[in-house]
């Protein structure tokens, strides 16, 4: 079966994530950590620390992202009256899950449709915030599934001009792939205490089955990193897999241009049939409006070859499919069978 619903990735791991796993001691697993000796969580969080230049106590590790994006949403939704948070219009349903799960009242914010993306109206989001005070404002960028993103500046100017006591939550588990810029990291988190930076392992670097999440959080919230933190350490498998892959960004990158190309073919070869609108993405995906009356041919002629894509079903993306954007021959397999029964319609 090829995968290209939930944004895996469908090349294969760095040769030095290969070698770290067939080396791996298993003897390590035999005892906890000792980093925390040092006052360290993980040898993880003290590489990461060198990477983006933030201290390492601001550093936050969890498995996968999705364990950060709960974490966080938990521990400053679930007490004291203010409980909202807001989130964007099409988003990942996930964000109202864990706010649902701690009595979190969830507003949305609008995302708005152009000629070729969704994008977020920096303004607006401001005004939303600063007329709704929310616990939290949560901006996934880039986000999913409309692949669009805010940059460091545009996130900067968003911190400053929004009440201090609403909590920055910002999801950037699909950033890497276009821009490479990690420069506003530290700046922003060293400025904002009420800021949250959320990346993984999980897509850039290809391994969502480690479930390895890391974030970046503003100065002074110890209550919430002693919640988040695991005191007896982290997975030492993982976290030696994790280094291999921070250490190969060269490989990783190398696949991202091979995404690229995918994101031109679709845009080239679907881009001007009838019906179809191919939206603008900086992540592992694309999404594309196409005419619903195809949508039962189309998911008949792809399940025939194995092949998933997602069909949505969020109101206002019906009309849409995202795609993983895979390797070049998956992609031009997908790309001809939608052309395909397109124009046979
Ligand atoms: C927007 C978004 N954020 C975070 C994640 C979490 O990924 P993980 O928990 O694998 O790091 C996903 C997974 O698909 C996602 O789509």
């Amino acid at each position: 079966m090829n995968y290209l619903d939930r944004n895996e990735f469908n090349f294969q791991p760095s040769a030095k994530v290969t070698e770290t796993i067939k080396n791996f001691d298993p003897q390590l697993l035999c005892f906890y950590t000792r980093i925390y000796d040092q006052g360290k969580k993980s040898i993880v969080s003290v590489r990461l620390s060198e990477i983006y230049g933030v201290p390492e106590e601001q550093i936050l590790l969890g498995y996968g992202g999705e364990d950060i994006l709960k974490n966080t949403v938990h521990y400053y939704l679930s007490k004291g009256d203010n409980r909202t948070i807001m989130i964007p219009q099409f988003s990942w349903w996930y964000y109202n899950r864990i706010a649902g799960e701690c009595g979190g009242n969830t507003e949305m914010y609008p995302l708005h449709e152009t000629d070729d993306t969704f994008a977020y109206d920096i303004d607006e989001i401001i005004e939303y915030t600063n007329r709704i005070c929310p616990r939290m404002l949560l901006i996934a960028s880039p986000n999913n599934p409309t692949g669009n993103s805010i940059s460091g500046e545009e996130l900067g100017c968003i911190m400053e001009h929004i009440p201090s006591q609403t909590m920055v939550l910002v999801d950037e588990a699909y950033a890497s792939f276009i821009t490479t810029d990690i420069d506003y990291i530290a700046p922003l988190v060293n400025k904002y205490s009420n800021l949250i930076i959320s990346r993984t392992l999980s897509k850039f670097y290809g391994l969502p089955g480690l479930r390895m999440g890391f974030g970046f959080m503003g100065k002074g919230h110890e209550g919430f990193l002693n919640y988040a933190n695991k005191y007896l350490g982290y997975n030492r498998f993982s976290e030696a897999v994790a280094l291999a892959a921070l250490d190969s960004d060269d490989h990783y990158r190398a696949v991202a241009d091979q995404m690229d190309w995918g994101r031109k073919l679709y845009r080239r070869e679907l881009g001007a049939l009838p019906g179809f609108k191919i939206y603008k993405s900086v992540a592992n995906f694309i999404l594309i409006k196409y005419p619903l009356s195809i949508k039962e041919r189309l998911q008949a002629a792809l399940a025939e070859q194995d092949y998933k894509i997602k069909f949505m079903s969020d109101p206002g993306l019906e009309s849409c499919i995202r795609i993983t954007l895979g390797r070049p021959e998956q992609t031009q397999a997908v790309c001809d069978t939608i052309k395909r029964i397109a124009l046979n319609a």
